[in-house]
């Protein structure tokens, strides 16, 4: 296998460690990785995979999309639709509100041929941002629309808009927060709100496309953005390469564009398993010892191949083929 220049980050004599290790045992130099995580999937396309457990019903729908003729940015855009509308509290306008008790939304779509993206941010109202974005992408000169321009924009666009009773909806969120807080019987409990929905797919003509969308940290200042939205932090597409998204705090992906980075990693060769885990280590190296940082990447290379890790805790991530749709652990640094 022909390899690129590994970056300092991952030292040369670890590669070459591991690399010596799993050739000695007649693995591919990929396994050395951490890959071989999905030997049934390997190589089928299509394939979808997107973050969280809640991602499948997504993956579902997009595959459906794909076996009725819709292109690879319908599965996304559709898929999507799925968990935007699913209630689910962090992607979508059943999302929790930023701290004036008013729900804002950002997302993005990308696509692997013509390597083109459209994103919205602090879109209030809409209900499927992920449209939004898809159309920033495919009617405007633009990449990113934020805040009343986005939502001006997806009204002309004729996307459906939703009333939303911020007062309401911030009482709402104040009583579950309580009882979350009482269940965890921790003062210091804050429930998980930033779960955000990457959803990447490689279609069976070994295209690329991915989204990603989300209702964003919960009680944020507002008008904060989010990594999701942005481009090379909550996703990035390569269609010479794969497609990586983030899941987390975004504020941690963004200092890092972490997305670009899994995907610069598996440019060097990394398998996509390996590749999210060398760049939540990279992040850690930078970061205060111990600090909790929240990060969550998954990634999808051309070859059909995936993995996901995360920084703490536990990151399920969801993988669906024509054959298979389950939920799997990403690894934990
Ligand atoms: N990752 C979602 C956010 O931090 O907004």
């Amino acid at each position: 296998m022909k390899m690129k220049p590994l970056s300092s980050d991952l030292p040369r004599r670890e590669f070459l460690t591991r690399a010596a290790l799993a050739l000695a045992a007649g693995a591919t130099l990929p396994a050395a990785f951490g890959a071989d995580n999905d030997p049934a999937a390997a190589g089928e396309r299509p394939l979808i995979v997107s973050t969280w457990d809640f991602g499948k019903a997504s993956n579902d729908a997009a595959l459906k999309v794909l076996l009725g003729g819709g292109t690879i940015l319908d599965a996304v855009e559709q898929g999507i639709w799925v968990t935007e509308s699913a209630g689910i509290g962090t992607v979508g306008l059943s999302g929790t509100p930023n701290a004036a008790g008013v729900v804002q939304l950002d997302a993005c779509i990308m696509s692997g041929p013509g390597h083109t993206a459209g994103s919205v941010a602090a879109l209030e109202g809409i209900r499927h941002p992920i449209s939004a974005a898809r159309r920033v992408m495919e009617k405007t000169p633009h990449v990113m629309l934020v805040g009343e321009g986005a939502r001006m924009f997806a009204l002309e666009e004729g996307l459906e808009s939703i009333e939303t009773h911020a007062a309401e909806h911030y009482e709402a969120w104040q009583k579950q927060r309580a009882k979350l807080k009482a269940a965890a019987q921790d003062p210091k409990a804050t429930p998980k709100n930033h779960d955000t929905l990457a959803l990447l797919v490689l279609g069976a003509d070994g295209n690329i496309a991915g989204g990603c969308s989300t209702s964003g940290l919960g009680h944020k200042l507002p008008g904060r953005v989010g990594d999701s939205p942005i481009i090379g932090s909550g996703l990035y597409v390569d269609n010479e390469v794969g497609a990586a998204g983030a899941t987390g705090l975004g504020e941690n992906v963004m200092r890092f564009c972490g997305s670009f980075l899994v995907v610069e990693y598996m440019r060097q060769g990394l398998h996509p398993q390996a590749a999210c885990q060398e760049a939540i280590r990279r992040i850690i190296k930078q970061e205060r010892p111990g600090k909790q940082l929240s990060l969550n990447f998954v990634a999808l290379d051309k070859q059909g191949r995936h993995g996901a890790a995360t920084s703490e805790g536990q990151f399920p991530y969801s993988v669906t083929s024509k054959t298979d749709s389950r939920v799997q652990p990403g690894a934990r640094i």
